[in-house]
């Protein structure tokens, strides 16, 4: 009854019907099964909303069936794991290709599953390919227990692994199908060395300046992985245990001793970070290590952008005087010109037709050059 509704959901957010084989793994594992007592939802105004089981069960279980997100932990305020909306959790089964027809499956019959949480992609993974092909790795120890309990709560029982899965499962290995569940800025080399080839990587992306896409590799013999990115899909990005940091940032930016050059700008700050997509995917794909933050407490600018550099002590700002909107100061220093980076690699986006996010791909060598292609490896991205 609830799955029902949320599969029409999901066909309306894909617009066109659920593919049988994952509407019935759809409706073979319940939700609800696998989230906690409270979970988050958008507040619509940048935060979120806790609903409680208890407090609210009919609002609780109308979440648990509607195509969105749920936060299931918090650490320090932001996110850190959640059930994925259910659309997207399909799409990137699709991608993965393993549901394929039965005769044209990849050998061997293997999936691994990279952030565990709540383990309901697990489930649904278990509900496809069977319980014995499927391992999850969670580096969280808490959330490991609590997604093993979800599972054999469901009746399932794939090989769940409490890790870092920077380094995936090696115990298992090879994989058909390597799934992960947060985003990288790199793909980990283990990911490909564990994937058969012929397999697939399915992987959100993220950048310094951009948290969207998902990517899809191949693994070829040669153990080179290749494949496009798709235009869906951000997800909280791969902790790090050990580095402090998701993406080290340089914090001490502004006392650095450089020399500070001042210009102007007729390019907006809003144009490369105020949300388009697009713009903001191809300048994370080209200007590596920058990423920005605003700052509308008034006391530089009426709103200043901050870029900064995660691998220097570069920075630049950008000024809006309240005013102009045709011009704005420029500040930079540190051995990076951050704003003439971003403000060539936008105009290099804004002049050959403002490319979509599917327009783009990459190669991950086995040396761990990662470079960035368009429409085909034959056309590598400056
Ligand atoms: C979006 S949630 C996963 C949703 C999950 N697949 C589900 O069906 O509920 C991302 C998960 O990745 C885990 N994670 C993040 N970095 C990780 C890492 N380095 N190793 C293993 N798990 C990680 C987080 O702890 C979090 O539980």
């Amino acid at each position: 009854m609830h799955t029902q509704g949320l599969l029409a959901q999901v066909a309306e957010q894909l617009g066109r019907p659920v593919p049988e084989e994952l509407a019935a793994a759809l409706r073979q594992v319940p939700r609800h099964l696998f989230l906690p007592e409270t979970v988050g939802v958008r507040d619509g105004q940048g935060g979120y909303r806790p609903i409680n089981r208890s407090t609210a069960p009919e609002e609780w279980m109308a979440a648990a069936y509607a195509d969105q997100t749920l936060v299931t932990q918090f650490i320090d305020d932001l996110p850190s794991s959640s059930a994925s909306m259910p659309s997207i959790v399909l799409r990137m089964l699709q991608l993965s290709q393993v549901t394929t027809p039965e005769g044209t499956r990849q050998q061997p019959f293997r999936a691994m599953e990279l952030g565990t949480g709540t383990g309901f992609n697990a489930a649904l993974l278990c509900a496809l390919l069977g319980q014995g092909a499927v391992t999850t790795v969670e580096l969280d120890p808490v959330l490991a227990e609590q997604g093993e309990q979800n599972l054999t709560a469901a009746g399932y029982a794939p090989t769940l692994v409490q890790a870092d899965a920077a380094q995936g499962h090696s115990g298992s290995a090879p994989y058909a199908w390597v799934l992960a569940t947060f985003s990288v800025d790199r793909v980990p080399p283990a990911w490909i060395v564990q994937t058969a080839p012929g397999g697939r990587i399915v992987t959100p992306w993220t950048s310094a300046w951009c948290c969207y896409g998902t990517l899809a590799l191949t693994v070829s013999p040669s153990g080179t992985a290749q494949g496009h990115f798709h235009d869906f899909a951000s997800f909280m990005p791969m902790r790090r245990p050990g580095s402090g940091q998701e993406i080290e940032n340089s914090a001490s930016a502004q006392t650095a001793p450089f020399e500070e050059a001042k210009s102007a700008t007729a390019l907006s700050p809003w144009a490369v970070a105020g949300g388009d997509l697009d713009a903001e995917f191809r300048l994370g794909l080209t200007v590596p290590g920058a990423f920005f933050s605003w700052d509308t407490t008034g006391e530089h600018a009426p709103v200043r952008l901050r870029v900064e550099d995660t691998t220097s002590t570069s920075w630049a700002t950008v000024d809006y005087d309240g005013t102009h909107t045709c011009e704005f100061t420029v500040t930079q220093a540190g051995p990076r010109h951050l704003w003439n980076e971003i403000a060539d690699a936008y105009a290099s986006w804004e002049n050959n037709d403002r490319l979509a996010v599917g327009r783009y791909g990459l190669t991950v060598h086995a040396d761990g050059a990662h470079p960035p292609w368009l429409d085909s490896p034959d056309h590598p991205l400056a």
